[in-house]
C-alpha cells in the first residue's frame, strides 16, 4: 500500500470579515489525500484557498474545523514538520544579509555542523542558480533572485515532503524552465512535492496528480487524464460540398456533427476519435476536399477553465 504524505479530514477556515459578526469562509469542507512521492499540483483561481490550507497543513494557522497529518503525525505535533520543506508564497528574509548567509542559516536549523554545512550551502545555491550572487545583500537581489534563495532554503535539510506555495512565482522562463528540471529531479529522487501554481500548461507534465479547489471546496482530484475530458475528438475541415444533410445524418450516426463555417465557406466536421475511419470512408465515397484533419484532447488549462469558471470568482 503507498504511504500517505499528506492527509486532510475536513479542513475548514472561517477569516473574520471586515464587517462585525461576519465570517469569510475561505476552505470549507476539505478533504484530501497525497500519496508519498511524486509531484501533488494543487490549482485553483486567486483566493480558492490555497495558500490558507497550506498554512493550516504547517500549523501555522488553526484549522477552524478538521484534522490534518503529515506522514501520520498530527499538524498540530511540531515533530510533523521535521520532514517537510517549505517556500511560502513571498519568502522574506533580512535584507542585509547575503544569500549565503540565509541559505547556510537554514542549512544549520537542519542540523548541519562544519564541513558539511559549508558543502551543503554550496551546493544548494548552485542547485537554484544563486551561486553566482551568493555574496549579495538580499536587499540587492531582484524577486527572482530573493525566490531562489527561498528554493534553497525549502530544500535545506533534504526533507522528503516539500511544500511550495507557487515555486514559479517572480521567475523569468530560464528560471521557470530550471525549476521544472528541479521539480522532475526532485520527483526521481522519489520526493513528495506538494506545489500551487498559476501555470497550468507548465505544470501538466509534472503532476502525477492535480487537486482544484474553487471559493474553498474541491471541485475536482485525480490524475491529469482523468480531470482532462478524456474523449477525444476529431475535427474535419472540408472544401464546400452541395449536398450536406445525408452526411451529416450518417456522421450523427457515428457520435460527431457538421457544421459550416461562414468565414472559410467550408465545412468543420467533428467526430469521436475513434470514428476516424468511419467518417473518412463516407468522406471518400462522396469524394469531398479534406483540407485538414486534427486531434483534440482537453488540456489540464481547458479543464480548469471549465470547473472554474473563465473569470474565477
Ligand atoms: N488573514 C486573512 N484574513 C482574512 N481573510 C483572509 C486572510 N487570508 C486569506 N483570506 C481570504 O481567504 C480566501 C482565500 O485566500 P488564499 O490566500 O488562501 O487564496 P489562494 O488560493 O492562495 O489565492 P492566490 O492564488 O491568489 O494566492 C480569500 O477570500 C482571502 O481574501
Ligand atoms: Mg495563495
Amino acid at each position: 500500500m503507498t504511504e500517505t504524505a499528506i492527509h486532510i479530514a475536513g479542513f475548514r477556515k472561517e477569516y473574520p470579515a471586515a464587517r462585525r459578526k461576519e465570517m469569510r469562509l475561505a476552505v470549507n469542507n476539505l478533504d484530501l489525500d497525497v500519496p508519498a512521492g511524486g509531484l501533488f499540483g494543487f490549482l485553483g483561481p486567486n483566493g480558492a484557498g490555497k495558500t490558507t490550507t497550506i498554512k493550516m497543513l504547517l500549523g501555522f494557522i488553526p484549522a477552524t474545523l478538521g484534522d490534518a497529518s503529515l506522514f501520520g503525525v498530527p499538524v498540530e505535533d511540531p515533530a510533523a514538520r521535521r520532514a517537510v520543506g517549505y517556500l511560502p508564497e513571498q519568502p522574506y528574509f533580512h535584507k542585509f544579509l547575503t544569500a549565503q548567509e540565509v541559505v547556510a542559516a537554514h542549512v544549520g536549523f537542519a542540523g548541519a555542523h562544519g564541513r558539511a554545512a559549508k558543502e551543503q550551502t554550496e551546493a544548494l545555491l548552485r542547485r537554484v542558480g544563486a551561486y553566482d550572487y551568493r555574496t549579495l545583500r538580499l536587499s540587492k537581489c531582484s524577486k527572482g533572485m530573493v525566490q531562489r534563495v527561498g528554493l534553497a532554503t525549502a530544500l535545506a535539510g533534504d526533507p522528503k515532503l516539500l511544500i511550495m506555495d507557487e515555486p514559479s512565482s517572480g521567475l523569468d522562463p530560464i528560471g521557470r524552465k530550471e525549476l521544472r528540471a528541479l521539480l522532475q529531479e526532485l520527483k526521481d529522487e522519489g520526493k513528495t512535492l506538494f506545489i500551487s501554481s498559476h501555470l497550468l500548461s507548465e505544470m501538466e507534465s509534472l503532476c502525477d496528480r492535480v487537486a482544484v479547489l474553487h471559493q474553498g471546496e474541491l471541485v475536482a482530484c485525480g490524475t491529469p487524464g482523468e480531470i482532462t475530458r478524456g474523449d477525444d475528438e476529431i475535427a474535419v475541415l472540408l472544401d464546400g460540398l452541395d449536398e450536406t444533410e445525408s452526411l451529416a445524418r450518417e456522421i450523427a450516426t457515428l457520435g460527431g456533427s457538421l457544421a459550416r463555417q461562414p468565414e472559410t465557406r467550408g465545412i468543420r466536421l467533428v467526430a469521436p476519435a475513434a470514428a476516424l475511419y468511419r467518417v473518412m470512408g463516407l468522406l471518400e465515397q462522396r469524394k469531398a476536399r479534406v483540407i485538414s484533419v486534427s486531434q483534440r484532447h482537453e488540456t489540464l488549462e481547458d479543464a480548469f477553465l471549465r470547473l472554474v469558471g473563465s473569470t474565477g470568482h
